[in-house]
């Protein structure tokens, strides 16, 4: 049977991999990085999140403190001597500091611990698959592109975030210094709620629609599209692609694509009608961040007790990524016999109804870590 490590499993992407693998009753021997004092705790916390993909009790039971590997990879040498790494076949790698934040520690996890994981990995002589979870945005691309796969970065290439600075540099790395190992890369674009769960797993980038609807202003026009993807899709890609034949190297977009991106437009009536509400359409404005700061003493009005900085910081930053207007081609995907998502608008009043009561400030947290 195979033996399949998962890093990030606490996490929204891994999260929803371990769910898959769950509910599909999967034979898999797992192994599961986790941070936690001690091996019981770490199993508690993997349930915890497993609980928000409303995870029946008998599945969870399937997990036990055996599969649990203690670790964190801000210190990877604590835990890569453990003889069970040797015993693994796939990888599943979603850990990392996945915050647009100034966190400290993106570099030293999303590049150094990543890297040593990955140098351990390359020696295990049974290891059939090493699946790294990048980001589709590490690519720093053009505004108003559709964009396809490249191993190549460009030179030079100004990123918005540390983030995806850091997400880049380790797929560089891992390809020159690790060469023998069995790598493929899976870019998801942006990964917003469940079909099913809507936010409950995460409410991570939801909160950037209400918070523009709310302010009925932002810096995108309402033409402009944005690639989308529910963390149920992407779970099922990724372990589609860890079973894959796919060439060593290659680098797979996760993503809407071209056919089933949306349009701001029709995320104002998806959310509109979710909430029995008249969508703002003409009422929008499309303005600079100078106009959104000169709002600043309005949003506590807007949005309830808020650290106005904070609230203007992820408006700069989210504004920046929603105005790029770029597409990520999902061809390549689809051509290894992957279904095609659905649509962002197809499941968002899930996403609406389930953070009902949650301030913005409230949901951001989870993306200001
Ligand atoms: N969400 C998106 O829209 C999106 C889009 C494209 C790509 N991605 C990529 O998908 C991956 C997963 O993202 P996500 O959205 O699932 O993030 P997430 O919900 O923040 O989960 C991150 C996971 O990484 C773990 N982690 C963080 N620091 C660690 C450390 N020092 N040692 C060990 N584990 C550590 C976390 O563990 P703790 O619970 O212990 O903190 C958690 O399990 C990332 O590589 C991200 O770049 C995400």
């Amino acid at each position: 049977m195979n033996t399949l490590l998962i890093t990030g499993v606490t996490g929204f992407l891994g999260g929803a991999a371990l769910e898959k693998i769950l509910n599909d009753n999967q034979p898999v021997n797992l192994l599961l990085l986790v941070r936690a004092s001690d091996r019981a705790k770490g199993l508690e916390r993997v349930k915890e999140n497993m609980r928000k993909f409303n995870i029946r009790d008998d599945k969870l039971n399937a997990l036990t403190e055996d599969d649990i590997l203690l670790g964190d990879l801000g210190n990877p040498e604590d835990f890569l001597d453990d003889a069970r790494l040797n015993k693994v076949t796939h990888v599943l790698n979603c850990a990392a500091v996945a915050s647009f934040g100034n966190n400290p520690l993106i570099w030293k996890v999303n590049v150094e611990g990543t890297l040593a994981l990955a140098q351990r990995m390359a020696q295990v002589t049974g290891l059939q698959r090493f699946l790294h979870v990048g980001t589709a945005m590490s690519c720093a691309p053009e505004p108003d592109s559709l964009v396809a796969e490249s191993a190549e970065f460009r030179e030079n290439a100004e990123h918005l975030v540390e983030y995806t600075h850091s997400k880049s540099t380790i797929e560089r790395l891992m390809r020159e210094q690790c060469p023998q190992l069995p790598l493929l890369i899976a870019r998801p674009s942006i990964v917003v709620g469940h079909t099913r769960h809507g936010c409950q797993p995460s409410s991570s980038i939801f909160w950037v629609f209400s918070m523009g609807l709310m302010l009925q202003k932002f810096m995108c026009s309402m033409e402009d599209r944005i690639d989308v993807i529910p963390v149920d899709y992407c779970a099922d890609a990724l372990l589609m692609l860890l079973n894959s034949q796919a060439e060593n190297g290659e680098v797979v977009h996760i993503s809407a694509g071209e056919e089933n991106s949306v349009k701001f437009a029709d995320i104002d009536r998806g959310m509109a009608l979710a909430l029995e509400k008249a969508p703002v359409g003409d009422k929008y404005a499309q303005v600079s961040y100078e106009t959104l700061v000169k709002m600043r003493r309005e949003l506590k009005d807007i949005f309830g007790p808020c650290n106005e900085r904070l609230m203007l910081k992820a408006m700069r930053l989210y504004g920046a990524f929603a105005t790029l207007n770029v597409r990520f081609s999902n061809d390549k995907l689809l051509s290894m016999g992957m279904r095609k998502p659905p649509r962002f608008t197809d499941y968002i009043a899930r996403c609406v109804q389930t953070t009902q009561g949650l301030t913005i400030p409230e949901q951001m947290a989870v993306d200001f870590k």
